[in-house]
């Protein structure tokens, strides 16, 4: 547990989106899973918190004599010869390179360069690294990735010349670059300093972003899975669409005699999720008396394909409309506030859902959704209040309940408060008492158990959530991550992940589970093909990007093992 403060933070930006497209029980353990094992191997105690502490501060606090390189002075009489003028002339570059005098420091190297004999490779290496670091306070990139390779000739493992290397393609924008150095860097450190993987995760964002913003727009909009749809429409418990659909499901009817919007609320009905768009456009063509409600339901499953400027422009259309029904209004301004959020338009969803609070004051979805953007611009406290007044408003709603108390346990977390963990902990057995069968909170409950460390107790819940909800295949993701956070055993981690993906072919969370086990076990090949297959599952920009990021960072560890001989194999 000591090092859960740390390594959550980013597991956390994951999640939190999950929780704002409505899969708040398919919380991911993003980018960290690649160095899960890492930070939860028994090597890392209390010491290695010092480490992170140390190192992340390090780069700011750097003084100038740091990046230079200092080599033993010699104490025999050498001063004739061609090596011990180049020492005498790095000597003098030290020196001037400490006072800020950059160009004279890059001629003394120079001239320590040109007279060193050949076989002093480690000295050159020195001398290059060194060079480098000046030409780096002149920000000319260009010259310090010239000396860092030269460097990097002499002496392949020079970890300050690669990590040099790295910033200095970093400056130039040559992300693909950058990210095979930096990758490089955290390998020989063996992933344990916070700067180096912190720029690691920043380099693979950029890429990995610019990969999913080309695949989304090359490929059709497709749905999610149903248990996705699902449990993304659970989140609302004031939708007056599903309201419908339910006092339908009383008195169905053969389809053949609908029409027009009936036909939409009778596809919800039976789930027959792909017939939905085509018959909100029949609705919507003609113009016909449910016109709002087809804006909304049709902006809803596009919201769900990831098609967010359609959706974002169906709702906008709904809400300019004159007599529309104030559920579907309010609904309406939440899920335009959730997609200005993704727009990373965090002022205009807050104005949104204030308008929607003006409207419906009591409407307990508002607060739900809005405590979820609270949480992503991380005001815990609004945060928690929104989510006790969206419960408070609607006590009967144990999903709204178990989200409350999951976030609560995070904030418990990040603040390292026992008492929000004991409360959050105590709100779970509350449910439980009141509302024995709700899937998502035992779901809920058994990760925060897991996160305790209570890995019997969450065993236990993850089977019941199961049973309840037996169409649910992150169930089994979870036990196979519990398999292998508990008792270490990778086959039957493996076993319940293949159930997951057995059961929904969509499973995307499993892929991407399995595939990294698969290169941790240094099975590469078979991993990249289980995120080539998670990729294929994905339905936004947002996870593609995530998975992306899984890709190349696969890729960016396999290459550096081969460039430098690292074993993959011992690094996990
Ligand atoms: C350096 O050592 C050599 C013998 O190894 C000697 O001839 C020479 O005088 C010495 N030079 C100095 C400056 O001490
Ligand atoms: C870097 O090296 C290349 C190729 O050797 C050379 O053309 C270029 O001028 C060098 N750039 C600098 C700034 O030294
Ligand atoms: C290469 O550089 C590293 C420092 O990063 C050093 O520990 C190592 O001894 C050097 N290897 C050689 C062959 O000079
Ligand atoms: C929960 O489910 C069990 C078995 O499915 C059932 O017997 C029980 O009545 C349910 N409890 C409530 C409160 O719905």
């Amino acid at each position: 547990m000591a090092a859960t403060s740390k390594s959550n933070a980013p597991q956390l930006s994951k999640w939190q989106l999950a929780i704002i497209l409505g899969i708040g029980t398919t919380a991911s353990l993003g980018f960290a899973y690649w160095y899960y094992k890492k930070k939860h191997s028994k090597k890392f105690d209390k010491n290695c918190e010092d480490v992170y502490e140390n190192s992340e501060t390090k780069p700011k606090k750097r003084e100038l004599s740091n990046d230079i390189t200092y080599t033993k002075k010699e104490t025999s009489n050498t001063s004739e010869t061609p090596y011990s003028k180049a020492k005498a002339f790095k000597d003098k570059g030290n020196k001037l390179f400490k006072e800020g005098q950059f160009d004279k420091a890059i001629e003394c190297y120079t001239s320590a360069i040109d007279v060193c004999p050949a076989d002093r490779g480690e000295d050159l290496a020195t001398f290059y690294q060194n060079r480098a670091a000046a030409y780096e306070n002149l920000k000319n990139f260009e010259a310090v990735i010239n000396d860092t390779s030269k460097a990097l000739e002499y002496n392949k493992s020079y970890l300050k010349a690669l990590y040099r290397r790295a910033k200095a393609y970093e400056e130039l924008g040559d992300w693909q670059k950058c990210l095979e150095d930096i990758t490089a860097v955290c390998m020989f450190d063996g992933f344990r300093t916070e700067s180096y993987l912190k720029m690691t995760d920043k380099v693979m964002k950029e890429l990995s972003k610019k990969e999913a913003k080309e695949t989304f727009s090359q490929r059709e909009p497709k749905l999610p899975s149903k248990h996705f749809v699902r449990h993304y429409f659970i989140s609302f418990s004031e939708d007056p669409i599903m309201k419908s659909v339910e006092e339908y499901k009383k008195d169905m009817k053969n389809p053949a005699e609908l029409s027009g919007f009936r036909l939409v609320i009778h596809h919800l009905a039976e789930e027959n999720f792909d017939e939905i768009i085509p018959n909100c456009n029949v609705e919507i063509d003609r113009r016909g008396p449910d016109l709002p409600e087809a804006y909304l339901v049709r902006a809803t499953f596009k919201l769900l394909q990831g098609q967010i400027q359609d959706s974002l422009a169906d709702l906008t259309t709904l809400y300019a409309l004159e007599s529309v029904d104030v559920k579907v209004r309010v609904n309406c301004l939440i899920k335009i506030g959730t997609l200005k959020v993704q727009l990373e338009k965090m002022d205009e969803a807050l104005q949104h859902f204030n308008k929607a609070i003006e409207l419906d004051l009591n409407n307990a979805d508002i607060y739900l959704h809005r405590g979820q953007v609270y949480l992503l611009m991380e005001r815990f406290n609004d945060c928690l209040k929104d989510m006790e007044k969206s419960c408070s408003l609607n006590p009967n709603f144990p999903s709204a309940r178990a989200q409350k108390c999951y976030i609560q346990y995070r904030c418990g977390i990040q603040f390292n408060d026992e008492n929000q963990k004991s409360a959050a902990l105590k709100g779970f057995e509350e449910i439980e008492k009141n509302f024995p069968n709700c899937s998502e909170s035992l779901f809920l409950y058994a990760q925060v158990l897991s996160e305790c460390g209570e890995y019997q107790k969450a065993e236990t819940y993850f089977k019941r959530a199961g049973e309840l909800d037996a169409k649910d295949p992150n169930v089994y993701v979870h036990l196979g991550i519990l398999a292998l956070q508990w008792k270490e055993d990778v086959n039957l981690a493996i076993e319940y992940l293949n159930k997951a993906i057995s059961m929904d072919e969509k499973c995307q969370f499993g892929y991407e589970t399995l595939g990294s086990i698969e290169i941790q076990k240094g099975n590469l090949q078979r991993g990249l093909e289980l995120f080539q297959k998670a990729v294929d599952a994905a339905h936004t920009e947002t996870e593609l990007a995530h998975l992306y990021s899984l890709l190349l960072a696969a890729k960016a560890q396999a290459k550096a093992a081969e460039r430098f001989g690292l074993d993959l194999g011992n690094l996990v």
